[in-house]
């Protein structure tokens, strides 16, 4: 599967909703998640997203994550269509620790 990490936090930009041939985007208030039993591993979306947020479950070091987008996209409502990327997204794409900063 592939998974959304830390960068999309406080970005949002939603470019990847638009490709993926699943839906299985889902939306919390600052971030996407995929959920990972629907996500088919096309790969599609992963260079889609202007803050390369999106990396396969494959990549070392991302345990926390998987299980992050596992649990809220349980529970998030899904998202298909392209929406503006949050206010901040230019400034805060790239930087550190967003989950501890910015995640709600
Ligand atoms: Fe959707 Fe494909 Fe991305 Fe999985 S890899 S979330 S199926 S676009
Ligand atoms: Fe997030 Fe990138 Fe999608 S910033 S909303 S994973 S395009």
């Amino acid at each position: 599967t592939y998974i959304v990490t830390d960068n999309c936090i406080a970005c949002k930009y939603t470019d990847c909703v638009e490709v993926c041939p699943v839906d299985c985007f889902y939306e919390g208030e600052n971030m996407l998640v995929i959920h990972p039993d629907e996500c088919i591993d096309c790969g599609v979306c992963e260079p889609e997203c202007p803050a390369e947020a999106i990396k396969p479950d494959t990549e070392s070091g991302l345990d926390e994550w998987l299980e992050l987008n596992r649990k809220f996209s349980a529970s998030w409502p899904n998202l298909t269509e392209r929406r503006d990327p949050l206010p901040e997204a230019k400034e805060r794409d790239g930087e550190d620790g967003k989950l501890a900063k910015y995640f709600t």
